[in-house]
């Protein structure tokens, strides 16, 4: 006899279903490999709308061997929405303010600064590296694309973790408890890149607060998710400091499972695309163990303000919202 399933039948053939594109599933809860598409040619909308889905149906998408450039990286993501800047703080490419370069010195760094700090009852600096992207402003990026440009042989991988499984997989109680509550999301020392330098296009650079529901409802497919960015959450609002550290620690636990991650190990020319409002990711996770060049480009499409089960919207509380290049 068959294993029961553990979805309902209709949703896990509906997972199946696509028409432009060949979808692989990596793990049942997160992650799938995309083929049939090059993406040097523009996408056509409804090709477009079957990538939405999978993204949707399987929270991070991996694409194989894309020898795409700078513009059609940018195309491809305009394809799912507005661009935003590459970020809030840190500078875009000079020809392309949109794409940020990521190099595998600076992650060193930053483990080797947080690994060998002293125990304390401050919240940890990073969780390991965990975290959402850009949740310090109150309208964190829609969705992310990173490109592989020079990829190690070995070495380098990403982590992603489901959030909305680690909802669906607290017991009632614990859901009713956080469904309520909002939660304080703050630029790190890591964001800020140590000393602030001025910005090309004059924007201030930070600091950035924002005040956020502690559970987010995904505004596309209506599902509830964690909203713990464990980078740059730094409390809870209106709990004690302990009670607050210790209901941060439990959800980090449980958005951490084993069970709700996918690794994915990067190629030269690979292109992942995740759903930033439904998964955390951690990466590269073993920068202070290899000494081998790595870089990826990301650009990343806006998003909107987050909202909470009880209608409680998202709010800056210092600094300006993530704002969307013309
Ligand atoms: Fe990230």
């Amino acid at each position: 006899m068959n294993a029961p399933l553990a979805l309902p039948i209709d949703r896990l053939r509906d997972r199946f279903a696509y028409d432009y594109i060949h979808v692989t599933p990596v793990t049942p809860t997160i992650g799938a490999e995309i083929s049939g598409i090059d993406l040097r040619s523009p996408v056509s909308p409804e090709a477009a709308a079957d990538i939405r889905k999978a993204l949707h149906d399987w929270r991070v998408i991996f694409f194989r061997d894309q020898q795409i450039d700078n513009d059609q990286l940018k195309a491809f993501g305009r394809a799912f929405g507005p661009l935003t800047p590459a970020h809030p703080i840190a500078e875009g490419l000079e020809d392309h303010p949109e794409i940020w370069e990521r190099s595998v010195e600076e992650y060193r760094a930053r483990r080797q600064r947080t690994d060998t700090l002293p125990p304390s009852r401050e919240p940890p600096p990073d969780y390991k590296g965990w975290h959402i992207d850009i949740t310090f402003v109150a309208n964190p990026n829609r969705y992310s694309f990173l490109h592989g440009v020079e990829i190690p042989p070995y070495g380098g991988d990403t982590l992603f973790t489901n959030l909305i499984e680690a909802y669906r997989g607290l017991s009632p109680a614990i859901q009713q408890l956080i469904d309520g509550l909002q939660a304080v999301h703050r630029t790190s020392a890591y964001d800020s890149g140590g000393e602030r330098k001025p910005r090309r296009d004059g924007r201030a650079t930070g600091p950035f607060v924002s005040l956020h529901p502690l559970v987010r409802i995904h505004p596309e497919t209506g599902e509830k998710l964690i909203f713990l960015n464990p980078g740059t959450t730094s409390h809870i609002v209106g709990l004690k400091e302990r009670e607050s550290q210790a209901l941060l620690d439990l959800l980090f636990y449980e958005i951490t499972r084993p069970e709700y991650q996918v690794r994915f190990h990067w190629q030269p020319k690979s292109l992942v695309v995740w759903d930033n409002q439904a998964v955390a990711h951690a990466g590269p996770i073993d920068y202070a163990q290899f000494d081998l060049p790595r870089a990826v480009r990301r650009i990343t499409v806006a998003g909107e303000l987050p909202q909470g089960p009880d209608g409680f919207r998202s709010r800056a509380l210092e600094g300006d919202l993530f704002n969307v290049l013309g």
